[in-house]
């Protein structure tokens, strides 16, 4: 493939925000490797707290994740350098004087949260802001569900496949809407901000699909929101009628261009009991995401065939372009600009 088509393949690789790097029961006393647009980055545990290095020895270029922790800090397995969580480099065995600033690897700010490991995803650039909170992850009154997942998909596409709502009459017929030569017009309004964009569907009625039936047997007014944050979150959140709500999210981690990886957090309160819904929601959700999964992928093979990602949209296509917005301004690292909140209505037949 020639130069000027690949480039067109490459998606906006957003590195300042915060990321998932792992699940913090995955990190124990072994480093791990995980990816940030094809970058290994190593993760440690010390007691001194977490630490996340660029996959790569100062010294001779050997991978850190193949060394130990030893008082604090990862030793390399060449010559036996190590590295505090912050990259500063302490011991080089052999070495009469103390290493130096230049001997020193480069890290990542980490913050351990709600059972998930993030980095922010810029070593170069001081972190601004927390990384996500899920809002109902720690509430005794709903039944919270997490599971990690991979697709072959940018960033983008994954995250526009999650907030799409007219692929799911097709992808998922039955679960939640189904393609009828009757459908009711409702509005959707979407807001742009400088680092989200959402999206209310007015006037919906409980989606007539077996997920919908099963959440709420009765019916009743539905709200639903869709909701994106820089740099990659996506919430998915319904409230159906007084006693039924649902909120999904899905925090993306860009592992390579076209495969990224999914941390989904849901947390249900429906009058069904948590232990009945339980063992109902995890195969249910592996289920939406097998559908989605393999769409995505041939998305990928696709483009990657004709060298070019091309997109012609209509205005149903909601936040897809406003997703892809604004990961290239925040690729740019044009975030800090003043930005004109934007705000339009649109009709969707459902
Ligand atoms: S390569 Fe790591 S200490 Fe020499
Ligand atoms: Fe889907």
């Amino acid at each position: 493939m020639e130069g000027g088509a690949a480039a067109l393949l490459v998606p906006p690789r957003v590195r300042r925000g915060w990321f998932v790097a792992c699940r913090s029961a995955d990190l124990r006393a072994r480093p791990i490797v995980t990816r940030l647009w094809g970058l290994p980055i190593t993760l440690f545990r010390t007691e001194g707290g977490v630490g996340a290095l660029v996959d790569r020895c100062p010294h001779r270029n050997v991978p850190l994740s193949d060394g130990t922790v030893v008082d604090g800090t990862l030793q390399c397995p060449y010559h036996g350098w190590r590295f505090r969580p912050d990259g500063a480099c302490t011991h080089v065995p052999g070495l009469s004087g103390a290493p130096g600033k230049a001997h020193g690897a480069s890290a990542y700010p980490v913050r351990e949260q709600q059972g998930f490991v993030w980095i922010w995803g810029d070593p170069e650039v001081a972190p601004e802001g927390e990384p996500f909170r899920f809002r109902l992850a720690d509430d005794p009154t709903y039944t919270t569900v997490r599971r990690t997942v991979r697709a072959e998909g940018s960033m983008h596409m994954v995250a526009e496949n999650a907030l799409d709502v007219p692929h799911t009459a097709f992808v998922h017929a039955g679960l939640f809407r189904n393609d009828k030569p009757e459908r009711t017009p409702i509005t959707c309004v979407v807001e742009r901000e400088a680092d989200r964009v959402v999206c209310e569907y007015v006037g919906e009625a409980r989606p007539e699909g077996l997920v919908g039936r099963l959440l709420s047997p009765s019916g009743g007014t539905v709200t639903h929101f869709d909701r994106f944050y820089l740099p990659s979150v996506v919430e998915v959140e319904y409230r159906i009628g007084t006693e039924n709500h649902i909120l999904v999210d899905a925090v993306l981690t860009p592992e390579d261009d076209y495969r990224t990886v999914l941390h989904a957090v849901v947390s249900v309160r429906t009058r069904v009991p948590g232990w009945l819904l339980k063992p109902v929601v995890l195969p249910f959700a592996l289920w939406i995401f097998r559908q989605d999964a393999l769409l995505l992928a041939k998305q990928t093979a696709t483009m990657q065939a004709f060298g070019e990602q091309r997109y012609a949209s209509t205005e149903i296509d909601l936040l897809g372009p406003h997703i892809l917005k604004l990961m290239q301004r925040a690729a740019a690292g044009r975030l800090t600009e003043r930005q004109t909140p934007w705000r339009k209505e649109t009709t969707l037949l459902v």
